[in-house]
Parts: structure tokens; C-alpha cells; sequence
């Protein structure tokens, strides 16, 4: 593996990465009320690394999602990256999902017109980042990842592993001090599953960040400093 990007080595995530107390989200779907986590404690340090695991339904994507800020808590309170999801307005929150977080599905979500390099570069220049320092910047972290030389290629020219890379790249281009990854190695065969989930663990051993996977795979145990198994939506005993 080439050396780190320095572009990755000085997170700010201020006394606690995560503070959630009596996390709520219920979905009301026409008269229906589904519970998608219901009354979540969780006290995350910088440098951590979370597994959540729990059943398919049990609430981790729901979690993850507040976690992200791309949706809304029904009650209860999440800080995240020193910043309160309960109470800040829409254009703190666009703001916090650009810079704070990073995060990395299930299904790559890589838009497919785009080059891996513009894919990479774009949460950047949405950041209002000049292109210059963002290109050089993306250029050094896809050489991390090994994708150095398939900077022009589209994602249909990509393995599920290569795009699951240039994926993780896009998440740390903003340097996010948190990253979040939903079921991240659920596409991948087990070579690049390994390789993914040895990467998620350098970010978090070797660049401090704080790293929450949601995963069926066992993969992850070894890194892990927490694991939290989630059932019904609640942790369970
Ligand atoms: N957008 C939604 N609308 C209604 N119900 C949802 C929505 N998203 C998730 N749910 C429900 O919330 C529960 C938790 O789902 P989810 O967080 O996706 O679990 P997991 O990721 O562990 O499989 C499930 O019962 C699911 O059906
Ligand atoms: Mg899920």
C-alpha cells in the first residue's frame, strides 16, 4: 500500500464523536407507525471503532442515518461531531452531511456518468472547495486506495471491490472525522470484503477517525471497540 495522504490525519472531533440519549425514529407510513429505532443510548469516543450488528429490520440503517444527518430523529438527542441534530436548521445539516460525516452504502452509490475522479472530487466542490487543491487531493487518496490509475474510468468499468474504493474515497475527501458504513462489504466477495474492511480499520487505527459499520459479516469483530447488536430497534441485552 502507498503512504497516507496527509489529507487524512488531522481530525477535530471534539469530547465525545457521538452522544445519543433516548434515540427515536418512527416512520408513519398513511395511518401505519413503524418503528425504526426506539429510545437508543450511545456514548462514542473519538477513535472508536462501532460494529452494529442485529438482524435484517432491527434498525441499524435507521441509525446510521441519523448518525449521517440525512434524516430526521422523531424524539430524544443525537450530537454528532459536536453538533446537535436535534436543533440545527436545514443548511447546518447540508453543511454537517458535507464536512462532518462520511459515508459509504451497501450499493457503492456512485453516479454512473461520472469519472472515478469527478465522483471523488464532487462532495468537495458542492463544499465550495476550489478545484485545484480538491483534484490534487482526490488524486492522493485513489493512489492510497490503489485506484491511481483509473482515474478516468467510469463505474462500469470498476469491480465491486475498485468501486467500493472509489467510494471510500469520496467519503474522506471533506476529511470527515466520523465514518459511517452501511453493510459495506455486502456486495463484495470475500477478498475485497477483507481488503474493505482492513481499510475501514486503518482509518480508524491509523488516522484516529471514528468508524461505525453496520455488517452481518464477522469481518469486522477483530477491529471492533464496540459492538452494539441491535434488536427491534432497542440494543439488546
Ligand atoms: N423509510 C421507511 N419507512 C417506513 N419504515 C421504514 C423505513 N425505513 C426503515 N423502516 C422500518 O424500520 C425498521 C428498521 O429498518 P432498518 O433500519 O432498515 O433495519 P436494518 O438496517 O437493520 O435492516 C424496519 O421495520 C423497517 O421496515
Ligand atoms: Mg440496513
Amino acid at each position: 500500500m502507498n503512504a497516507p495522504p496527509a489529507a487524512i490525519a488531522s481530525p477535530d472531533a471534539g469530547p465525545l464523536s457521538i452522544h445519543a440519549q433516548g434515540l427515536t425514529r418512527i416512520y408513519t407510513v398513511g395511518s401505519v407507525q413503524v418503528t425504526g429505532i426506539d429510545g437508543i443510548d450511545l456514548a462514542v469516543g473519538p477513535g472508536q471503532l462501532v460494529v452494529l450488528k442485529g438482524d435484517s429490520g432491527s434498525g441499524k440503517s435507521t441509525l446510521l442515518s441519523l448518525l449521517a444527518g440525512l434524516d430526521r430523529l422523531s424524539s430524544g438527542r443525537l450530537t454528532v461531531a459536536g453538533r446537535d441534530l436535534n436543533h440545527c436548521r436545514e443548511a447546518e445539516l447540508t453543511d454537517f452531511r458535507r464536512k462532518s460525516v462520511g459515508m459509504i452504502f451497501q450499493a457503492f452509490n456512485l453516479l454512473p456518468t461520472l469519472t472515478v475522479l469527478e465522483n471523488v472530487c464532487l462532495p468537495a466542490l458542492l463544499a465550495g472547495r476550489a478545484f485545484r487543491e480538491v483534484r490534487s487531493r482526490a488524486e492522493e487518496l485513489l493512489d492510497w486506495l490503489g485506484m491511481g490509475d483509473r482515474l478516468d474510468h467510469q463505474p462500469r468499468q470498476l469491480s465491486g471491490g475498485e468501486m467500493q474504493r472509489c467510494a471510500i474515497a469520496r467519503a474522506l475527501i471533506n476529511d470527515p472525522a466520523i465514518v459511517l458504513a452501511d453493510e459495506p462489504t455486502g456486495n463484495l466477495d470475500s477478498g475485497n470484503a477483507r481488503k474493505v474492511m482492513a481499510l475501514l480499520s486503518d482509518l480508524n487505527r491509523q488516522f484516529d477517525r471514528t468508524v461505525v459499520i453496520a455488517t452481518h459479516s464477522d469481518l469486522a469483530d477483530g477491529y471492533a471497540t464496540m459492538v452494539l447488536r441491535l434488536q427491534d430497534g432497542r440494543v439488546a441485552p
